[in-house]
């Protein structure tokens, strides 16, 4: 098959969160089982990569809208990139720390649209559009209204969080190109009396799919309105993630000072926590328990849930390290953790891949607090690396970490009930019951916990092989209206 991913972001080059770490990781295992695949994303200022130009071209639609396209090849794969002045040049993909940028309708939008338009104007052969959230979801609509040449594409939209969906003015409707007979509620984009973009998506792509079984629930009961077509849709399908366990494995990782596999995880842990706490100048004893947080910093977060907990947490006898970025208001809750627990607590204000690593590598917990969380990538990373995750219990979570508690022969962590601080402490104390550490020796409880995460398989194979199964039905679906 002949595959294009169409995505706002892919951490080949450049990341915001977790559809960017799919965009890449899936890309290359739907390469890795025969199939071809291209992406098409923006270029944004911050991509540093060399990248070769292709050729500069006018949208012929509105030929104010000039852009030029980019090449460059990676794990095999080809990737088109999308120049546009007005609309990437700028420090954040989305949205700046005050909040989305104002014109996010046509900086996407287009880009769907110019994405077509280099096909096109390229010839690329191509049998699925495997789109990726609201910013690309309107490529099927694109395709039903001004490409009859890939009419017999098939589309599949990912929704990677059902809280984005991208609403915007109905002024916006000329700008994009879409004819006002589609403002309407049913088979249309309109939503309340505005546009928007993912229930476009939705009701234009041959397969839905979200990114595990539980999210997949979860909206099908709550979607901020969308639901109800969620329901309706016929071919929808939850698939959990994976991860790129190239990139994420303690046993060859550059970034971490010791490598360790499952023989001699006890030693390697402790040789990173000693460093981790080192770069951060954590002072307290090492056999205290580290907490590691790698997060966007964004209400879906849980960051809430542990400014409830924390001074009680501390108490216990927790240190914490946060590292992420993301709104203001979450940034600054953090320096405040820092400034109330100087002891115990550190906090960075950045995305930064390498401190990442080491922060999975030598933290004993890895905290998830999500309020919901549609897979989650985190706590799979965490588990690989021997760091037990303490997590609510939603979405994706709920479908890759086994409470240790209600399942003590195979539980892998700790699981509380979403935004409830009693739950979520009495998980932590759980936690603690069971780690200890003496002489760099984790106790007999806390080795087994740490051995049964990072035996778990959390690699690509088995869900690259559903999508495989989801192309081909969208295929079939395409072309024969219906699939039985
Ligand atoms: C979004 C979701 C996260 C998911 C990721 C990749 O970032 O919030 O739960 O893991 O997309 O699908």
């Amino acid at each position: 098959m002949r595959v294009i991913f169409v995505v706002p972001e892919s951490s080949a080059y450049i990341k915001a969160g977790g559809l960017g770490d799919v965009a890449h990781s899936l890309a290359k295992a739907i390469k890795s089982l025969g199939h071809s695949v291209t992406v098409i994303m923006p270029r944004y200022k911050n991509i540093k990569a060399d990248l070769k130009p292709s050729f500069t071209h006018a949208l012929p639609f509105d030929n104010s809208i000039n852009f030029s396209v980019f090449e460059a090849k990676k794990d095999d794969i080809n990737y088109f990139f999308v120049s546009c002045q007005d609309f990437f040049e700028r420090d954040h993909i989305y949205a700046s720390p005050k909040g989305p940028y104002p014109d996010n309708a046509l900086r996407f939008g287009l880009f769907s649209l110019i994405s077509l338009e280099i096909m096109k104007k390229l010839s690329l052969e191509c049998d699925i559009f495997h789109i990726h959230d609201w910013p690309t979801a309107l490529v099927p609509l694109y395709r039903d209204l001004y490409y009859p040449e890939f009419s017999h594409v098939a589309s599949v939209l990912t929704i990677h969080n059902a809280m984005h969906q991208g609403i915007f003015e109905a002024e916006y409707l000329p700008r994009l190109h879409i004819p006002w007979d589609l403002f309407r509620p049913f088979g249309g984009v309109e939503f309340y009396g505005k546009i928007n973009f993912l229930k476009a998506g939705i009701t234009f792509c041959e397969v839905l799919t979200t990114v595990s079984p539980s999210y997949a629930r979860e909206i099908s009961n709550y979607a901020n309105g969308l639901e109800g077509l969620i329901r309706e849709k016929k071919y929808f399908f939850g698939i959990l993630n994976g991860i790129d366990t190239d990139i994420w494995n303690p046993e060859s990782d550059r970034m971490i000072v010791a490598n360790y596999s499952i023989k001699n995880f006890q030693r390697g842990k402790t040789k990173n926590k000693q460093h981790l706490k080192e770069i951060f100048g954590l002072k307290t004893p090492i056999q205290k328990p580290l907490i590691g947080m790698v997060s966007r910093l964004t209400s879906q977060k849980g960051l809430d849930m542990v400014e409830k907990i924390l001074d009680e947490a501390i108490q216990e006898g927790f240190d914490f390290i946060f590292l992420g970025s993301g709104e203001e208001f979450y940034q600054e809750m953090l320096m405040g953790f820092l400034k109330s627990y100087p002891e115990s607590v550190r906090a960075r204000i950045e995305y930064n891949e390498e401190l990442a690593h080491k922060i999975y590598a030598g933290s004993d917990i890895f905290l998830m607090p999500s309020i919901f969380e549609p897979c989650g990538i985190s706590q799979m990373i965490a588990m690989r690396y021997g760091t037990v995750p303490v997590v609510s219990r939603v979405g994706g979570l709920l479908d890759t970490v086994i409470d240790y508690i209600s399942s003590p022969e195979e539980g892998t962590g700790f699981s509380f009930d979403v935004k409830n601080r009693d739950s979520f402490m009495m998980a932590l104390l759980r936690a603690r019951v069971f780690y200890d550490m003496e002489c760099c020796r984790f106790s007999k409880d806390w080795q087994e916990i740490v051995k049964r995460c990072m035996k778990r398989d959390f690699s690509w194979q088995k869900s690259a092989q559903e999508y495989e199964r989801i192309y081909s039905i969208a295929m079939t679906l395409r072309k024969y209206g219906s699939w039985s």
